[in-house]
C-alpha cells in the first residue's frame, strides 16, 4: 500500500448523542453532502436532505432521508424547507456554486450570482435556522461550507472566494450573536481540492495536478475527510463554535 494515499475511513457507527436528532443537510445531495448524509445515518441522525435542480442525484439518498426541494436564493423556498424539515438539532449548509466566469455569463453577473447562491442564500437559511432554534429555547449546531479559496488567494477565484470567505465571517458573526442563553453553536468547514462533487471535473482535467507534483498536498481530498468534521462539529458535546476549519491537507498554508 502507498502510504501517501491511505483508503478512505469508513463510516463506521459511533455511539453517538446525536442518535434521533433531526439534521437537514441543504444541498446535501452533492458529492459532499451524501457522504456526511452516510456518516450520520450511520450515527442515528434522522435526516433532510434538499436539493435544488438534480433530482435524479438526490434521488440516491431517498432511503436513508427525506428529500426537498428549495433554491436557498428564494426567501419562499428557505421558509418551506425549514416547516418541513420540523424542529431541528442540527443544519449543514452544503450549497454551493463554483462560480466560473464562461462566455455566456460576463464577471459581473456571475459574481452577483455567486454572491446569491455562496453566500446570501445559505448565510439567510443559517440565521433563520438559528432563529427558530433561539425560538423554541433548544440547542443546536450549524455548519457552513466556506472554502481554502476563501483564505487563499487565487488568481480568477473572485465571484466564488468572496462570497465564501463573506459567508465565514458572517458564520463567525452569527456564532457570536447565538453565543450564551441556548446553546447553539455555527462553525465553517472550509475544504480544499476534493475528489467529489464540484472540483472532480477540474481534477479530471490536470488543472490542480500541480499541487501533487509540487508536493503541496499528500493527496487530493476525499468527501468522507469533510464528512469526519462535519460530524464532529455535530456533536451534542462539542466545544467548539466560531471556528472556520480548513480540510485541505495544508494547500493554504
Ligand atoms: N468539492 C470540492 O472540492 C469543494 C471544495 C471547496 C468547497 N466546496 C464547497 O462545499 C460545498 C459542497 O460542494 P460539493 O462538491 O458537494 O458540490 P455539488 O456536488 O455541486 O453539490 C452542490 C449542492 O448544492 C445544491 N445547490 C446548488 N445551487 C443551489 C441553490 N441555488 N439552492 C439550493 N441548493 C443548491 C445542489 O443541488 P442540485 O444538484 O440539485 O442543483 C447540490 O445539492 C459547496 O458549498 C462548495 O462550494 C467544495
Amino acid at each position: 500500500m502507498n502510504l501517501s494515499d491511505p483508503p478512505p475511513v469508513q463510516p463506521v457507527a459511533r455511539p453517538s448523542a446525536i442518535r434521533g436528532l433531526s439534521v437537514l443537510l441543504a444541498g446535501g445531495s452533492g458529492g459532499l453532502g451524501a457522504a456526511a448524509a452516510e456518516y450520520l445515518i450511520k450515527d442515528g441522525a434522522r435526516l433532510h436532505v434538499s436539493y435544488s435542480h438534480d433530482r435524479e442525484r438526490a434521488q440516491a439518498l431517498e432511503p436513508i432521508a427525506t428529500l426537498h426541494r428549495a433554491d436557498l436564493v428564494e426567501a419562499v423556498d428557505r421558509k418551506r424547507l425549514l416547516d418541513e424539515s420540523g424542529p431541528l438539532y442540527g443544519l449543514v449548509v452544503f450549497v454551493g456554486n463554483p462560480a466560473r466566469v464562461s462566455e455566456s455569463l460576463s464577471f459581473e453577473d456571475t459574481l452577483r450570482q455567486s454572491i446569491d447562491v455562496n453566500f446570501a442564500g445559505p448565510l439567510l437559511l443559517a440565521r433563520e435556522a438559528a432563529a427558530r432554534m433561539k425560538g423554541k429555547g433548544t440547542r443546536g449546531a450549524i455548519v457552513l461550507l466556506s472554502s481554502m479559496q476563501a483564505v487563499q488567494l487565487v488568481v480568477g477565484s473572485t465571484p466564488y472566494a468572496t462570497a465564501k470567505a463573506a459567508l465565514s465571517f458572517g458564520a463567525r458573526i452569527l456564532a457570536k450573536e447565538c453565543r450564551g442563553g441556548t446553546d447553539i453553536r455555527v462553525n465553517v468547514v472550509a475544504p480544499g481540492v476534493m475528489d467529489a462533487g464540484m472540483a472532480q471535473a477540474s481534477i479530471a482535467s490536470g488543472k490542480y495536478r500541480r499541487y501533487l507534483d509540487e508536493d503541496v498536498i499528500p493527496r487530493y481530498g476525499r468527501a468522507t475527510d469533510v464528512a469526519r468534521v462535519v460530524r464532529f462539529l455535530l456533536e451534542p458535546d462539542c466545544y467548539i463554535t466560531g471556528q472556520v476549519i480548513a480540510v485541505d491537507g495544508g494547500l493554504s498554508l
